[in-house]
């Protein structure tokens, strides 16, 4: 894509966000269960620019490290005072060469852009070798946003902020969404020419249109089709309004693949969740992370699956997971709480209130009910007794617990680790097991019983006569 070559992007990420009222940086807000500047800078990526810069200033180092673990190639570039758009660009000028053709112009807060808008953006401005390349967007409320001003010719002359338009501009409803693609030179050898003498007391990036105009650079507008895709945030309403619209698109890409989703209002899934055809969503789902469903599988209701491997044909209703691995005919929950390090065979079934931590389970291996189970290895066929519990720390380590192909354990067994429990054996229910089982063997250890005879009967004797 010869349009794309020597391309460098820039988002804009360093106010504050007032109207967010907040201490995290506004683009570090999320949208389901990314901040919102992780969808513009993978939208950005698809783009392959020569650079991609990211300009930071309030609350600078939390971004900063945000963008060195998920984002190590984006170069920050700080911008210590917040005096405008207009300056916050100009500090890539430390960064241009000659081979720095074009540069793009996104913001942070404008998380539903799509790479194929950019890319057109992008081939315009290279096809007419303008001075830059302006994204438009006609909206009813234009309130808030610059307005594009046009000649009689229609041509774009300059753009006006909102608190700087005539009543006259002030209706116009064609609004610069900030997204622009500049010819690198031509932007650098007029950027220095901004001042602040608008409303703002602020460098406006707007005010270099008109310069553009005033020295016969030529610029053209875009308007985009849908708008909204322009959609900025700025406070938590709108926050709110494009997360619904982020919701929806990758609801209805995931529908139209082939997932049936019961109530797409209700149902949150992350945009880099994948899921294979034939897969049912039931309504109050939360898929997030990297998650991948296969086929045939029947998620929710209440489900919350995060960073996940879930294989084909499970069933997971009411449970919380998080970075496990999940195989084929699983039964989880009501109820379950399954926690990282996790992972699970064919045809297992963690039932109510059981929870599962950092454990292997083997195939048609039962969990059933009220049971904790956690840094253990279950082999197949086995059956642990409702209420067991792997009692794995000590107060001052992890221990791990081993149980063998097709043992059974009874009920309200406690298993003290490091501990082994041998092949076919059986633990006899109430037991506490602290030496290891030998295969084939049957473990009991319990008070024994006692019964006396006609000893309820003197005791509630006893007790009429003390009432
Ligand atoms: C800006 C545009 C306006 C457009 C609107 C679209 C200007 C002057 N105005 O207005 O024409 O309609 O976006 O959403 O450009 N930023 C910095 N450093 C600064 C100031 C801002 O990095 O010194 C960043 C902000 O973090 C934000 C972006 O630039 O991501 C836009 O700034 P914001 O203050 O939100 O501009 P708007 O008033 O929305
Ligand atoms: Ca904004």
């Amino acid at each position: 894509m010869d349009y794309l070559k020597n391309l460098n992007v820039v988002v804009l990420a360093a106010g504050k966000g007032k109207r967010m009222i907040s201490s995290t940086p506004k683009v570090l807000h999320n949208l389901i269960d990314k901040p919102m500047i992780y969808y513009v800078l993978q939208e950005a990526i698809k783009l392959n620019p020569a650079n991609l810069y990211v300009i930071t200033g309030h609350e600078h180092k939390t971004l900063e490290d945000y963008l060195a673990i998920n984002f190590p190639k984006v170069i920050p570039v700080y911008q210590k005072v917040q005096s405008g758009t207009g300056h916050a660009v100009s500090l890539i000028k430390e960064y241009y060469n000659k081979e720095m053709e074009s540069l793009m112009v996104l913001t942070g807060d404008c998380p539903l852009i799509k790479s194929d808008t950019l890319k057109n953006l992008a081939e315009l401005q290279k096809s007419g070798n303008y001075a830059c390349t302006v994204l438009s967007a006609v909206i009813d409320n234009p309130s808030g946003y610059g307005r594009i001003i046009k000649n009689v010719s229609g041509e774009m002359i300059k753009i006006v902020e909102e608190a700087d338009t005539t009543p006259q501009e002030k209706l116009i409803k064609e609004i610069n969404t900030s997204v622009y693609c500049f010819n690198a030179k031509d932007l650098f050898d007029n950027i220095d020419a901004l001042d602040t003498n608008n409303y703002q007391k602020e460098y406006y990036l707007t005010d270099i249109i008109e310069k553009f105009t005033q020295n016969s650079l030529k610029t053209f507008v875009c308007i985009m089709d849908d708008n909204r895709e322009a959609s900025g945030v700025n406070d938590r309403v709108q926050l709110c309004t494009a997360e619904k619209i982020m919701r929806n698109r990758i609801n209805e890409k995931l529908q139209y693949s082939g997932v049936t989703i019961i109530d797409p209002d209700s149902t949150f899934i992350g945009i880099d969740v994948e899921i294979e055809c034939d897969v049912i969503i039931e309504p109050f789902s939360f898929i997030n992370g990297k998650t991948i469903i296969k086929k045939d599988c029947i998620i929710g209701p209440f489900a919350q699956i995060t960073d996940c491997e879930i294989e084909s044909k499970t069933k997971i209703n009411s449970a919380m997971i998080k970075n496990a691995k999940i195989g084929r005919n699983n039964n989880i929950g009501p109820f379950s709480y399954i926690r990282p390090g996790t992972v699970t065979n064919d045809k297992v079934k963690v039932g109510g209130f059981c929870e599962v931590k950092n454990s292997i389970v083997g195939n048609n291996s039962k969990i059933p009910h009220l049971s904790y189970i956690g840094d253990c290895e279950i082999g197949e066929n086995v059956n642990i007794g409702a209420s067991s519990v792997t009692c794995n720390y000590d107060g001052y380590r992890k221990n791990r617990t081993e149980i063998g192909d097709n043992v059974f354990i009874g009920s309200d067994t406690m298993l003290v680790p490091p501990v082994r429990i041998g092949k076919r054996s059986m633990v006899a229910a109430g037991s506490v097991i602290t030496e290891d089982v030998p295969e084939d063997a049957m473990a009991l250890s319990r008070g024994r019983q006692v019964n006396i005879p006609e000893g309820a009967l003197k005791y509630r004797k006893k007790n009429e006569r003390l009432k």
